[in-house]
């Protein structure tokens, strides 16, 4: 199977409706990159990993290092889907200049094929210089956790009318500016129907609303690997459990001395 293009995704938006929605999960590494890719359309390595990867308190500190190294080890780890990296914060907000020097550096020492960034109105200068220079851009309203800072939290955005417009406006400016996908996190479900109806790029919801153009969700919430979840997260698995019976499975096996068994021990031929 071939990989998937940027062009193709932005493709199947058609008039305004996607017959076949976008799949997309994030992933951090290689394997899961593999086991993963089959099923889904787009595969972003999130800047989530400074949480679900490294235990650090929120994105703002990941470093375009890490997302260097597992960016390279997803597009190892995938031939179909059209990988994804996220800019971290303060690798693009001051100029679209200084967004181009870090996009340039991701694609070329990733190999992957589009960058996401976080932000509305105040990006859509850098969007459409890094589209017009061959760097494909996927957007990212609503809650955009870089900002958490600003925002005092990762509470669902667009409640008020006020707010709820301006995200619209959000939505219009990157779109008009040109990015290939819009990632609408954290709104108000009518906000999240308004701006898929509003924008001609395809939108991935992620607490956005079932009739987005695709879906999103960090891999490691969806797989159950953490107690506490956002609301808009659905566990479809229960993969903490596991890992934690199995390695009480394997402590007990060591100290009862069962493990290493007859088969996992090598013997001299005799
Ligand atoms: O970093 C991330 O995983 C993301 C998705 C939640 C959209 O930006
Ligand atoms: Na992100």
């Amino acid at each position: 199977m071939k990989r998937l293009t940027v062009p193709a995704i932005r493709a199947r938006k058609v008039d305004g409706a996607t017959a076949d929605p976008i799949v997309m999960l994030t992933a951090y590494t290689a394997r899961m990159a593999q086991l993963l890719d089959p099923h889904c359309d787009m595969l972003l390595v999130g800047d989530s990993l400074g949480q679900v990867v490294y235990g650090l308190p929120s994105s703002v500190p990941v470093t375009l290092d890490m997302m260097c190294a597992h960016g390279a080890a997803v597009v190892r780890g995938s031939y179909h889907s059209v990988v994804v990296v996220d800019m971290p914060f303060g690798t693009y907000e001051q100029s679209p200049e200084q967004a181009f020097a870090s996009a340039a550096r991701i694609l070329k020492e990733t190999g992957a094929a589009a960058v996401k960034l976080e932000g509305g109105e105040a990006m859509a200068e850098t969007i459409a210089f890094l589209s017009a220079r061959g760097i494909p851009v996927c957007a990212h309203v609503g809650l955009t956790p870089q900002a958490v800072n600003a925002l005092g939290g990762y509470g669902a955005r667009g409640r008020s009318e006020a707010e709820a417009d301006k995200i619209l406006a959000d939505a219009r400016a990157v779109a008009d500016a040109g990015c290939f996908a819009l990632v609408i996190e954290g709104v108000m479900e009518p906000l999240g129907v308004a701006i898929t109806q509003a924008v001609a790029c395809p939108t991935i919801g992620i607490g956005a609303s079932a009739q987005c153009d695709g879906q999103v969700l960090v891999i490691d919430d969806m797989l159950g690997m953490f107690e506490r979840v956002p609301r808009f997260v659905k566990r479809f698995a229960n993969v903490a459990d596991t890992i934690s019976a199995t390695a009480a499975q394997y402590a007990q096996a060591v100290r009862d001395r069962s493990f290493p068994g007859e088969e996992q021990v090598y013997r001299p031929k005799k």
